[in-house]
């Protein structure tokens, strides 16, 4: 009797948790799912790569990206732009710099016309944020 009654408290806490949850996140910003973000991510691929093998191509790879300074991989021709920018990318710098690469880094040579979803920006930032240094996933194993 009393163990229902706890789980019926624990279910109904749970409730309020799952319907809140979204509702919270949506007022600090926009939750990205990484797996939609790797569909996303095709849109980059003409110049970019992620994971272990991943090579600078006409952009740089993108491993670590979340919390690598702007411009520091040393065997990628960077613009001065970029190498001066004083960035450290986080996911807001990331959103910022995707909506409109030529605004937020002026003088870039990033010759993308820019990603004006929101939901597509959080959901590729999200997408490769998984990948740390080395291009490793820290995504749980599936
Ligand atoms: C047409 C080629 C091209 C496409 C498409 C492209 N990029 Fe880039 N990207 C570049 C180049 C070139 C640079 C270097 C820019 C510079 O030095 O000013 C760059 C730089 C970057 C950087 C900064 C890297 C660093 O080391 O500081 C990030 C982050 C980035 N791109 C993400 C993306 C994402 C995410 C997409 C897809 C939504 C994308 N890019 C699409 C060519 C491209």
């Amino acid at each position: 009797m009393q163990a229902a009654a706890l789980r019926r408290a624990f279910y109904i806490a749970g409730l309020a948790i799952a319907m809140l949850a979204p509702v919270c996140a949506s007022a600090q910003d926009t939750t990205g799912d990484p797996a939609a973000g790797e569909t996303v991510f095709r849109k980059c691929m003409a110049c970019h790569r992620v994971g272990p093998d991943a090579r600078n191509a006409a952009g740089p790879e993108l491993n670590g990206i979340v919390g690598r300074q702007a411009g520091s991989l040393a065997d990628f021709n960077y613009s001065p732009a970029m190498k001066d920018s004083g960035i450290t990318w986080d996911a807001e710098s990331l959103s910022s710099f995707l909506e409109a690469p030529r605004q937020f880094v002026q003088g870039t040579r990033m010759a993308f016309a820019g990603l004006p979803d929101a939901q597509e920006r959080a959901n590729v930032i999200a997408y490769l944020s998984q990948f740390d240094a080395e291009g490793n996933t820290t995504a749980p194993a599936q």
